[in-house]
């Protein structure tokens, strides 16, 4: 009878100490990295000066909510504002898991899709432009302001990215770039 009872107490524990590791992801368990994006995506990066442009931005939220195409609607199951609507896709607002991810692994995981998941490869109906904006929007939810630095390998502020990112590319900040004559021509 003691036993049963020990056995009992123990069980219970042991539920509250799983509810308790659950809660602690927002409801959608516990929250573990995602598997790195293999080698043909692992080098795949926002272009440079994309983190802070607005325009691009807006053109991914219009992609997310499916006003662009129809046929690609990202919130149909994530969300227009990034809480889950279909049982399974993932909480977009929780900036701990999406912190794990890197930009290439989001990249990679809307270009191929999840296996065995409702999450299907969307490459064959989003350029890999139109990835990048989606990106772009859905960091939004919960990682709004910040841009993946490959070389710190983190998630920083945005501005200090697209200023690295435009050093790189001077192309892509034309007006700041002063008439230095281009090397090779
Ligand atoms: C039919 C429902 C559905 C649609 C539509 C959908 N997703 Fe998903 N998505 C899911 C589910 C379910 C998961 C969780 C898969 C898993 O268990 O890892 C997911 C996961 C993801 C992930 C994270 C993958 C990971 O490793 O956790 C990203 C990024 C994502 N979706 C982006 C998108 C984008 C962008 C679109 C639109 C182009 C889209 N999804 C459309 C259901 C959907």
């Amino acid at each position: 009878m003691k036993q049963a009872k020990a056995t009992q107490l123990a069980v219970v524990l042991g539920m509250g100490l799983f509810l308790a590791a659950c809660g602690g992801g927002g409801g959608e368990g516990v929250v573990v990295p995602p598997p790195a994006a293999p080698a043909e995506y692992a080098a795949s990066h926002m272009p440079a000066g994309w983190w802070t442009d607005a325009a691009k931005l807006e053109e991914g939220r219009k992609l997310f909510i499916g006003e662009t195409n129809p046929d690609v609607n990202c919130a149909s199951c994530h969300g227009k504002d990034g809480k889950p609507v279909k049982a399974g896709a993932r909480d977009f607002r929780n900036g701990d898991r999406m912190s794990l991810y890197s930009d290439s692994v989001w990249f990679w995981r809307i270009a191929e899709g999840v296996p065995n998941t409702k999450m299907k490869a969307w490459k064959s109906k989003l350029s890999e432009e139109d990835r990048w904006k989606i990106v772009l929007f859905e960091r939004n939810f919960g990682l709004a302001g910040k841009g993946w630095d490959p070389e710190k390998h983190a998630w920083v502020d945005a501005a200090s990215i697209s200023a690295a990112g435009a050093a790189a590319a001077p192309a892509a900040a034309p007006a700041e770039a002063p008439a230095a004559a281009p090397a090779g021509k």
